[in-house]
């Protein structure tokens, strides 16, 4: 079996990190006997910087040709106000209909993380963000009344058919785990959009009785994220909340660099993309000092979708095996580098 998988470093410390997850790639793949066809693109704000767009006219249909996108991080602070640095990511997850951004947490054996008193237990849900639509449509202007001294917008759309579909894999992804769904809403305040997306999610809830549903307003969830993560299992949520809770999810690991992503197609119609949670941390860049850990449970998630469970299982073992070892980097108040880490895993991988 071959996938053929795009690789896109992007900027910053996706230069590091994305290798270091490739060589982890590449050793599940010869140990669980699949092949890989990896081809790099060298697409982002660099690109942009030397021929004015992130990814050639064609990039999505190129992206189309392939079984997965292995995605480092894309954006420099010097581009982030450009048109383009704001469209990228929005449109290649529109376009693919990568409608499920799907973010776990959990507590890595070994990691001093700022819940001390958790167990590995305790933390171990999936932030479901939606992915299409939501607040950041980028749906608004600023305008110029004369009163107000000048007004801005951005108004959110949220559409049944986006509802039900990341509702119906929520649900469906509880049958999986521990058979509960949080709903992380709003909708005391935002009355409009968030009271229709809590009740089509009912709805949707009603054909699930065997799973657990409740709702938690964000502003409590993100103080539960601290205080009582043990309650979560499956967080469903919106683009806005998702983005926010998943960094804070990642805080609560112990790093920002812990936090692996997925953004799922479901149904397979178009490649699924799969990115760490953070950015391309220019500030750390080039050092190779970077956590390589989200991007190489990046290669776990990626793995998992395409159906090599086995190998998926065997990445996350590496990883646990690392961080116990206290195999960790400068983030995690370790000394090891970014190579270290995944040489790391990588050897777990050969010799287990
Ligand atoms: P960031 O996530 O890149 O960095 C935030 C902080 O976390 C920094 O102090 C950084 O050093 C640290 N950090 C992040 N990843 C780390 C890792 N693997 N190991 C150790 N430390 C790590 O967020 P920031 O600084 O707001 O954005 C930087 C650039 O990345 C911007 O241009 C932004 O637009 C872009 N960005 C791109 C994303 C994407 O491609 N999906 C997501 C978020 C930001
Ligand atoms: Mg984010």
């Amino acid at each position: 079996k071959v996938y053929k998988i795009a690789v896109v470093n992007g900027d910053g410390i996706g230069a590091e990190i994305v290798p270091a997850g490739v060589s982890v790639l590449k050793a599940v793949a010869k140990k669980h006997g699949f092949n890989l066809d990896l081809n790099e693109l060298s697409w982002g704000a660099g690109h942009y910087l030397k021929h004015g767009e992130f990814m050639p006219e064609d990039g999505i249909e190129q992206m189309k040709t392939y079984d997965a996108i292995y995605f480092g991080a894309v954006g420099l602070p010097e581009v982030d106000d450009t048109l383009p640095a704001r469209d990228y990511t929005f449109k290649v997850r529109g376009k693919l209909k990568q409608y499920v951004n799907y973010r776990p947490v959990k507590l890595f054996p070994g990691i001093d993380s700022p819940l001390r008193d958790k167990t590995q237990k305790d933390i171990d849900f999936v932030v479901v963000r939606e992915n299409n639509e939501g607040e950041f449509v980028q749906n608004g202007q600023i305008m110029h009344a004369e009163e107000a001294g000048g007004v801005a917008t951005d108004t959110s759309v949220f559409t049944r058919f986006g509802i039900e579909r990341i509702a119906h894999y929520s649900f469906k992804l509880a049958r999986k785990r521990r058979s509960k769904v949080t709903n992380v809403t709003k909708s005391n305040t935002l009355i409009h959009s968030l009271a229709y997306w809590d009740r089509v999610i009912a709805e949707v809830a009603e054909q699930y009785p065997d799973v657990e549903y409740n709702t938690m307003y964000i502003d409590n969830a993100s103080a539960s994220f601290v205080l009582r993560p043990e309650v979560f299992d499956v967080i469903l949520t919106t683009n806005l909340f998702g983005d926010i809770l998943s960094d804070l999810g990642g805080a609560i690991m112990g790093s920002l660099g812990l936090g692996g992503s997925g953004n799922i197609n479901p149904e397979k119609d178009f490649p699924s993309m799969f990115e760490p949670i953070h950015g391309s941390a220019p500030d750390i860049a080039g050092q190779n000092i970077a956590n390589p850990i989200g991007q190489i449970w990046s290669a776990a998630i990626m793995l998992d979708h395409l159906g090599e469970t086995e190998a998926a299982k065997d990445i996350m073992k590496g990883i646990e095996h690392t961080t116990s070892k206290g195999n960790l980097t400068k983030d995690l108040k370790g000394n090891a580098s970014t190579s270290d880490v995944a040489n790391s895993v990588v050897n777990y991988i050969e010799t287990s």
